[in-house]
């Protein structure tokens, strides 16, 4: 099939490069000229685990292109999917107008029957509005379908490769048999390509990140109350995981969730709902949750050190808003790094991947090291914000002899507490016992 691509951020280039992979013929549009040139020549603007190899192979085999010109993209085009940024506007709703200034574009160029798609995170109505766009400037007849992507940062190329389910929203009959047809090859292993309306379709995306979003304040909150009361949290979440009906994923607690999807799209949700007179007092919950989290601890932080952090030295693992990624969008770190330099503070920062996008936004106010080792040295204390798998089996005999203070806060729950007894480590973590208090006096 011949695809056209609007948008090269990661959603459009992960969607262009895997579709190219199963023998479609694929062209990514970007108005960035400088981007397209540097993906014409085979470098990937993003990190993503997986895709590079995929972009290479399918540039070479000449199934996947680049180019800023719409026109020749979608010439031949039977399926143009948009891939544009919907930030959050004003109002913490989406902001449709790349959506619908792109939708302008292509009405004006099409001369026959075209599929289109949104992989953009749009609010339910928003392929009526697409469909208004064409109506307004076009006679050719157009589709337009709802094709919500549920791909992890990390994990994307393997999402989309062998995904859940997938999810098209389209009431068009043509629509759904070249939907159907492009992504036979995803589902081989059984798995369901579920076709609803465009505003069921619209809704599921956002139902899908919000309910996750949930899962993972509810077990923010049990944490919180598991040091209350003296439980573990590791315990519990077993203890619940294990039924079927509840499952085991996304019940870790930590320091909140963050990203480009779940803050923005339980965000836009519970906007949507108020637009609608209906107030979903869930929603608001869990994004109060999540922003308190973060806070909790940094004010346990604070706490041990009597209230005053002031020339502190602390070494931060961890700055993206998850392990395999370079993204520091909505990242919980930004937020303790933020709230230590108020203290006074001194950071020195580790992350595998995303320290050129810190330096970036924040530069010199803190420090940066080459490996986390070199973090610790001298530190009054290790900060865990990132849950990596590099810092799950460190050398703690050399941790010792680099840390001024045998202190931990980790906000990812990484090790075992009987390790860090055994280790006589100050170890703070979420949800669960405080290890070897005593070391308090020392520090
Ligand atoms: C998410 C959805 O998973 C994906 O389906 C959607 O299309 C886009 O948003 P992503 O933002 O890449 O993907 O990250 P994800 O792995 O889902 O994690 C989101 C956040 O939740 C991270 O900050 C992570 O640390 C946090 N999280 C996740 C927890 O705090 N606890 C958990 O148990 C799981």
């Amino acid at each position: 099939m011949k695809i056209a691509i609007i948008g090269t951020g990661y959603v459009g280039l992960v969607t262009g490069t895997c579709l190219a992979e199963t023998g479609n013929q694929v062209t990514c549009v970007d108005i960035n000229e400088q981007k397209v040139t540097m993906m014409q020549q085979g470098q990937l603007p993003i990190y993503e685990p997986g895709l590079e190899l995929l972009f290479h192979r399918n540039i070479i085999q000449e199934r996947l292109f680049f180019t800023n010109n719409l026109a020749s993209a979608i010439e031949n085009a039977q399926i143009i999917f948009l891939a544009l940024p919907t930030p959050p506007g004003e109002n913490g709703s989406a902001d449709l107008s790349y959506v619908l200034g792109a939708a302008k574009d292509i009405a004006l160029l099409i001369t026959s029957y075209k599929v289109i798609v949104t992989k953009s995170t749009v609010p339910v109505g928003t392929a009526d509005k697409v469909s208004a766009v064409f109506e307004q400037y076009t006679d050719v007849e157009v589709a337009v379908v709802s094709n919500p992507e549920f791909l992890r940062e990390g994990v994307a190329v393997e999402d989309f490769m062998k995904p859940d389910r997938i999810v098209v929203g389209t009431t068009d009959e043509r629509a759904r048999r070249l939907m159907s047809e492009l992504y036979a090859p995803y589902v081989r292993q059984g798995n369901p390509v579920i076709f609803m309306d465009e505003r069921s379709s619209e809704l599921t995306k956002y139902a899908a990140n919000s309910f996750l979003a949930t899962k993972i304040s509810f077990m923010n909150e049990i944490a919180n109350l598991c040091e209350l009361v003296g439980a573990n949290v590791d315990m519990v979440r077993l203890g619940i995981g294990s039924d079927d009906r509840i499952g085991k994923r996304f019940l870790f607690p930590g320091i909140g969730y963050g990203g480009s999807c779940f803050p923005k799209d339980v965000q836009a949700l519970a906007r949507s709902a108020e637009d609608n007179q209906y107030d979903f007092k869930i929603l608001n919950s869990v994004m109060e949750v999540n922003a308190i989290q973060r806070k909790v601890f940094v004010e346990k932080l604070k706490k041990y050190y009597g209230g005053n952090i002031e020339g502190k030295v602390f070494a931060l693992w961890g700055l993206a808003f998850k392990p395999e990624t370079d993204d520091i969008r909505e990242a919980p770190a930004l937020y303790v790094i933020d709230e230590l330099l108020k203290g006074g503070a001194k950071i020195v920062a580790y992350d595998p991947e995303a320290i050129n996008n810190v330096k970036y936004l924040i530069g010199v106010k803190i420090s940066y090291a080459d490996d986390h080792y070199e973090a610790l040295q001298g530190a009054d204390a290790l900060l865990i914000l990132t849950e990596w798998s590099t810092f799950r089996t460190p050398d703690f005999d050399l941790m010792e002899t680099l840390l001024k203070h045998k202190v931990i806060f980790d906000g990812r729950n990484l090790y075992d507490l009987d390790k860090m007894i055994d280790r006589g480590f100050y170890y703070n973590s979420i949800g669960r016992q405080v290890v070897n208090q005593s070391e308090k006096k020392t520090a």
